[in-house]
């Protein structure tokens, strides 16, 4: 039998359409969560990035793997850093890593372990998207105030960014896994067009045919709305990315996307329609 694709996160935004891919083109995908969630086509594993006894029956066997760092960790190396030293030690060869534009190898959070992926394992890929469209579509913050309220609150101004569909990202990391040469670099993923947040709007408006609008909160403001549900540091952060965009950090088109899948990534219009039921407001 073989070897199977370890995908963790795979119930997630990204690792539930990479199971897909994987498991659609007939290869064998291990799903990963902590939870034992049926996903379609998949040997389901229970896997949590901070219980290490999950993770010998998770990595058996294996010799690729899909990592979403554990969500919210301000400090994923901690936990991330021993199970890949685990995890080649089990026999893993491949590993790709889902990070972010925002952060390179080296910097803060997931930084670490990018820094650390080329030393540990023969073949390699960082995935660095930019945001997802699928960000206000699903059960994000945005998603659910332009469901709820129709306004989606930033302050990001009129900064543009590159989203990109988490289908691209999916698509990316299908091959990064198991086309025959390993990227064995980072890879900066967007969409096609750098867009405002008054163009998500606008775009959502035109699609969804319920008004949507883009509220422009300032820094501080942001930081204080996110603290109600968030810890302080957290909300922090999250408005100072906002405050980068503002002031141009993600306004940069890739194509990379182009390149490694053969054709060019979706708009945020197409993601939008295929998505259009969770935007829907009830
Ligand atoms: N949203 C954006 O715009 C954006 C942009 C760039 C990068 N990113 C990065 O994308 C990552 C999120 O990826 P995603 O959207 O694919 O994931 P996601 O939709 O947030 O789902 C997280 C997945 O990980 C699992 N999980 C959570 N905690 C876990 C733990 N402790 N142990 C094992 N599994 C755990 C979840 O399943 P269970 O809950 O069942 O365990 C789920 O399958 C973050 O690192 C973020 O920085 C996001």
């Amino acid at each position: 039998m073989t070897s199977p694709v370890l995908v963790i996160g795979a119930t997630g935004t990204t690792g539930s359409r990479t199971t897909a891919r994987l498991t659609a083109a007939g290869h064998r995908v291990r799903a990963a969560t902590r939870r034992t969630t049926h996903v379609p086509g998949a040997e389901p594993v229970r896997f949590d990035w901070t219980d290490p006894a999950t993770h010998a029956a998770a990595l058996d066997g294996a010799d690729r793997v899909y990592l979403v760092p554990p969500v919210g960790d301000p400090d994923p190396a901690a936990v991330m850093l021993p199970f890949l030293d685990r995890a080649r030690a089990a026999g893993v060869r491949r590993a790709v890593l889902l990070s972010s534009s925002a952060i390179p190898s080296g910097g803060p959070a997931v930084g670490k372990v990018h820094e650390a992926l080329p030393g540990l394992f023969p073949q390699w890929a960082v995935l660095r998207p930019s945001w997802f469209m699928q960000n206000f579509t699903g059960t994000h913050p945005h998603a659910v105030s332009i469901r709820e309220e129709g306004v989606i609150r930033t302050a990001t101004g009129t900064g543009r960014i590159g989203f990109v569909d988490a289908e691209d990202i999916a698509a990316v990391a299908a091959h990064a896994l198991t086309d025959e040469r390993a990227p064995n670099t980072d890879l900066l993923l967007t969409g096609p067009q750098a867009l405002s947040h008054d163009d998500i709007a606008a775009i959502t408006t035109d699609v969804t045919g319920h008004p949507v609008a883009h509220r422009h909160l300032t820094r501080t403001q942001l930081r204080d709305h996110l603290t109600a549900a968030l810890p302080p540091e957290f909300a922090t952060m999250l408005a100072d990315m906002d405050h980068a965009i503002a002031h141009g950090a993600e306004n940069r088109l890739t194509d990379t996307v182009h390149r490694i899948t053969g054709r060019p990534p979706n708009t945020y219009r197409t993601a939008l329609k295929r998505e259009q039921r969770p935007t829907t407001r009830t």
